[in-house]
């Protein structure tokens, strides 16, 4: 292992591969981005969207390296079904609470991959005309990306390869990694 698993992570040795990402590189960057976007917002209030759950640690590292007033809301949507998915169309199973018209607003994402997810919802939150509306992802995976997304803010290129950790996830586990890591082949069956 070229990053070896950090102290009290030892039992995982069977399941994890490789640590791509250390839990100090990952917050470094996300405190660079925090202040990146501390003085591109300044005095204007902005509200942060996550698409839940793969969100959760990196919005909440995020909020927390912003050095300005700052709001959050959280959107969810469902898998794709694989018809769904060929059309680009996903279901919102819980949407915002907080009306968008006026506000710059910020989407907060884990991972892109094919970009039909923020595409999709990019779209569905145009139409409720903030004053802005750009992209912040810790990771951009673009070996399978089918459409173009205009990405303002990015944390890290990811290989094509399966990764988990730090909200990603295989089967809803490894997302409490404070690590992202990549897992073992016999895992992944
Ligand atoms: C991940 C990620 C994005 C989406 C990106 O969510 O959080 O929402 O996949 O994929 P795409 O670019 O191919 O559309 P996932 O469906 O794994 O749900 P989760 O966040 O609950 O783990």
């Amino acid at each position: 292992m070229t990053r070896p698993l950090p102290e009290g992570y030892a039992w995982l040795s069977d399941e994890i591969q490789e640590v791509l990402f250390s839990a100090e590189m990952l917050q470094r960057r996300v405190a660079e981005l925090g202040s990146a976007i501390s003085i591109d917002y300044a005095g204007r209030n902005p509200l942060l969207v996550g698409v839940l759950k793969g969100v959760l640690p990196f919005m909440a590292d995020l909020l927390r390296a912003i050095t300005i007033h700052v709001e959050v809301d959280f959107i969810a949507v469902s898998s794709y079904t694989p018809e769904a998915r060929e059309r680009g169309i996903v279901r919102l199973v819980k949407d915002l609470e907080m009306p968008l018209a006026g506000r710059h607003v910020l989407f907060v994402e884990d991972v892109i991959d094919t970009g039909l997810t923020l595409s999709y919802l990019l779209r569905n939150l145009r139409a409720r005309q903030p004053a802005s509306l750009e992209v912040c992802a810790l990771f951009d995976k673009p070996a399978h990306r089918l459409i173009g997304i205009p990405l303002k803010y990015k944390g890290f290129d990811l290989p094509d390869r399966f990764v988990v950790g730090y909200g990603l996830d295989y089967h809803e586990r490894y997302r409490n990694l404070p690590f992202v890591a990549l897992l073992r082949a016999q895992v992944l069956g």
